[in-house]
């Protein structure tokens, strides 16, 4: 796993939008897997920017999203789809066919998740993987206690998480208590994953994940078994780590 240092929430989001572009200029048709949150916002910010001024092109690209809340659709505004919507694919020219995110109102919420790991094979898999980082080391919607080897499923989120995310809610009882995620296996057989790391609130995520101890409490810590992690972190991340 290699750590790049980035000295603010600017830089971090700036040098993760140019890794991500560069990546898609050399390669216009690869499929790549997008993060919520709002550590990735910066960086969908500037990859519009690059949009509008260089005309970088989303038009053969393919994206998975790692995850969505069980119960909200794409027209609610605490919804993955939303928020993927509102910063990112509306002002890009990708085709909506090309767009996947776990659909949090299946009626069938098993096949589902069966569809969309089959649906990531049949795509040859994720070429580049952007993770940001839950404060109890959860990726995607991972939590602790995740193996390494799971598949996309419903997963009960921590009390934790739910209220770390309560934030975007008119009122932390309306967070779901289930979403649906990539799993973990699913998340390490991508090509290259890079993860952005932001902000006092993530030093301890960041201290335990540079620790260097691998165990599946700490679902992050997956990323040292990668061939091919990078890890962007900010100095508000990394002081004291
Ligand atoms: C949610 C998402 C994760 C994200 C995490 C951290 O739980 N499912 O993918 O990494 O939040 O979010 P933030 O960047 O807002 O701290």
């Amino acid at each position: 796993m290699k750590l790049i240092k980035a000295k603010d929430y600017e830089d971090l989001s700036k040098l993760a939008a140019t890794y991500f572009i560069k990546k898609i200029q050399y390669s216009p048709a690869m499929t790549i897997g997008l993060a919520t949150g709002s550590t990735p916002e910066g960086m969908y910010r500037y990859l519009v920017k690059d949009y509008k001024e260089n005309h970088t092109s989303y038009r053969n690209i393919t994206t998975f999203n790692l995850d969505e809340y069980i119960g909200l659709d794409g027209s609610n505004n605490n919804s993955y789809r939303f928020f993927m919507n509102n910063h990112l694919f509306n002002h890009i020219d990708i085709e909506k066919s090309n767009v996947h995110i776990p659909c949090g109102t299946s009626k069938d919420s098993l096949a589902e998740c069966a569809t969309y790991d089959q649906l990531i094979k049949e795509h040859g898999g994720i070429d580049l993987q952007l993770l940001g980082i839950g404060g109890n080391g959860h990726i995607g919607f991972n939590e602790p206690g995740s193996s390494f080897q799971s598949r996309t499923r419903i997963v009960e989120l921590t009390d934790k998480t739910r209220r770390d995310n309560a934030r975007f809610f008119n009122n932390p009882e309306e967070v779901p208590t289930e979403a649906i995620t990539m799993g973990m296996g699913t998340i390490l057989e991508s090509k290259e994953i890079l993860m952005l790391i932001s902000g006092e609130g993530k030093r301890e995520a960041a201290r335990m994940l540079l620790s260097g101890n691998v165990n599946e409490d700490f679902p992050a810590s997956a990323l040292h078994k990668h061939a091919n992690a990078i890890v962007i972190a900010d100095e508000a991340a990394l002081t004291d780590v």
